[in-house]
């Protein structure tokens, strides 16, 4: 199956992705983890990419089809995957139709409020992509999966969390309405606990 998640900063892309791509045994391909490892790499995309992201800002739409085009070619995701975070534009998902065919576009939806509580409380692993919140971590400073330190995201603070749920409204929300006119939408509001809207997200792909 190949599967779109769309939805806000902190709506829990990355946390359902995550378990998803274990369940199911297809990759996660999160652009933002991508461009978070390039930047670590001190890359040339990373250099092109840390002012767009630390701003809240979207990095150009040809760099980051380029890049996502690149990694749908490979081995691993013939039998499947989940795309975390692309496409975010209408000119990224008309440029994803040319070169996949998308099964389904879940739309994590969650109102802004609590988008950034999650957002100010989360922590990740930039080694492994592991993302956890403060909330359970019981003073825990390292990850549970791989070790490594746990990290604040540089666009987690304030500030650049309202740039980016506006950019967000502005640039990719429109994807709703493009999915669902296509057909291809289905929504799962992500208001209860990780289990719950875990168990939401597995009912609307049909996976349960
Ligand atoms: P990206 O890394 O994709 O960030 P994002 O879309 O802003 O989404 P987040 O990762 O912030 O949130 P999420 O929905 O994955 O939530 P999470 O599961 O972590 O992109 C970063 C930047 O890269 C962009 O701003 C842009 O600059 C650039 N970029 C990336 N893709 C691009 C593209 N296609 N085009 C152009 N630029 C691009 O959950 C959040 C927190 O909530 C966590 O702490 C989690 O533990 C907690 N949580 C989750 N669910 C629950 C729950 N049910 N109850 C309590 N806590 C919960």
């Amino acid at each position: 199956m190949n599967i779109i998640f769309l939805g806000p900063p902190g709506a829990g892309k990355g946390t359902h992705a995550q378990k998803l791509m274990n369940e199911l045994e297809i990759p996660q391909i999160s652009t933002g983890d991508m461009l978070r490892q390039a930047i670590k790499a001190e890359t040339e995309l990373g250099i092109l990419a840390k002012g767009f992201i630390d701003r809240g800002e979207l990095v150009p739409d040809e760099v980051v089809i380029g890049i996502v085009k690149e990694r749908l070619a490979q081995q691993d995701c013939q039998k499947g995957y989940i795309l975390d975070g692309f496409p975010r534009t209408v000119p990224q998902a008309e440029a994803l139709s040319q070169f996949a065919k998308i099964d389904c576009a879940l739309n994590l939806s969650l109102a802004d409020e609590v988008i950034i509580g999650r957002l100010s409380g989360r922590r990740v692993c930039l080694k492994c992509g592991a993302t956890y919140h403060t909330s359970t971590l019981n003073g825990r400073t390292d990850c549970a999966a791989c070790g490594d330190e746990l990290v604040q995201r540089k666009d987690d603070t304030p500030e650049t969390i309202q740039n980016r749920l506006t950019v967000y409204a502005a640039q990719t929300a429109p994807l709703i309405d493009y999915y669902q006119e296509k057909g291809m939408l289905r929504t799962v509001e992500c208001t209860g606990t990780v289990e719950e809207n875990h168990r939401a997200v597995r009912k609307a792909l049909g996976v349960e």
